[in-house]
């Protein structure tokens, strides 16, 4: 079995008896105490989180294949209170509708374009998100992949790895740019494409944004960024980097179009959502020589499927998806996706509420 109850990994047998003994524990708390709620997690949380949600609640944690495939989501959610998921998990119209308990949804992430928001808000469903925590850790990443795709030190890696460095001895055989002097195009300036704009500042950088809405006067002048049309961002920038949320309006927002406004020695940097992208259109710009090179933490797919045409180019440096992952944030954000669920079933106002 897949499910294991309060987060312990139990054999088979033993969680049959768990969950009998969840069952029984739920009746009579029901007939006889306060209710608690029971709550669904499609993957685990920090024992911190966990321990918060046991005090209150009846914990299922799924512990099978991720994302926790949709037949047994679509079972399991029939009887919870509350669920708590991650981007990987689609929270659909159907999911959603056989939670015929349902009352909350908590996302384990600043995004949320894997929930039908619109169909949740109409079921009377209140949503929870962890905004702001992860900011530093994915501008931070972002930072890196700038870092190592201008001075290549993962392709240098894969080249020792290789034992190929004797080819590139010679003084011009391994060059990269600097970052010093280059000009960032931060396309989208909420919270995390604000705090790329802090850092690429401390590098030495020129900052040039693209926002639906002009940010003010005195945060573009503590930025020391300057405020471009959506065609001069891709013109004038050395580096594009992507900080928009993925709705409708931005899907495919790279394309080949755009790609052949972009400088032939720019790059692109994506550790926003990966269908912002269209993927294929970089393989040819990336190829064609379009553009110079792409450090991506999102892909269109999720894990990468081994035929990619990426993993085949020297010039693309691949982070997993790892933008908030750093002990430090994946430890807020546990907190804080246990701590809005609670009070959404609570009935009280969430920490951060979609
Ligand atoms: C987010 O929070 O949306 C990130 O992409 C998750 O890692």
């Amino acid at each position: 079995m897949s499910f294991s109850h309060s987060g312990q990994f139990k054999k088979s047998s033993e969680e049959d008896n768990a969950l009998g003994m969840i069952k029984y524990y739920k009746w009579f708390d029901q007939t006889f105490m306060k209710k608690r709620f029971s709550v669904l997690l499609t993957r685990r949380l920090h024992s911190a989180a966990l321990e918060k949600l046991e005090k209150k609640c009846y914990v299922t944690v799924h512990s099978g294949k991720i994302p926790m495939p949709k037949k047994i989501l679509m079972s399991e959610i029939k009887n919870v209170d509350g669920l708590i998921c991650h981007p990987y998990d689609i929270i659909d119209n159907d999911v959603i509708s056989n939670g015929k308990n349902l009352k909350a949804i908590s996302t384990f992430s600043v995004g949320f374009d894997h929930i039908d928001v619109k169909f949740a808000k109409k079921q009377g469903i209140k949503i929870g998100f962890t905004p702001e925590v992860l900011t530093n850790a994915t501008a931070e990443l972002t930072i890196g992949l700038i870092l190592d795709l201008l001075r290549r030190i993962s392709e240098g890696d894969r080249i020792i790895r290789n034992k190929k460095w004797n080819q590139i001895y010679g003084a011009y055989d391994y060059t990269g740019v600097e970052i010093s002097e280059k000009t960032i195009g931060i396309m989208g300036m909420g919270r995390i494409g604000r705090e790329v704009a802090k850092k690429a500042n401390g590098l030495g950088m020129n900052v040039i944004y693209h926002n639906r809405k002009r940010i003010s006067k005195s945060v573009e002048s503590r930025l020391k960024a300057k405020y471009v049309s959506e065609n001069l961002l891709y013109q004038k920038s050395d580096i594009v980097t992507l900080h928009v949320p993925y709705t409708k309006a931005t899907h495919h927002l790279m394309n080949s179009k755009i790609f052949k406004k972009m400088k032939k020695t720019s790059f692109l940097i994506n550790t926003s959502r990966g269908k912002i992208v269209n993927e294929k259109d970089l393989v040819i710009a990336l190829n064609k020589k379009q553009i110079r090179g792409a450090g991506l933490d999102v892909y269109e797919l999720e894990p990468l499927k081994k035929n990619n045409r990426l993993l085949s180019l020297e010039n693309v440096v691949l982070a997993p998806h790892i933008g908030s992952s750093t002990e430090e944030t994946r430890s807020k954000m546990s907190d804080i996706t246990a701590e809005n669920l609670l009070r959404a079933l609570e009935g009280k106002k969430l920490l951060y509420a979609v």
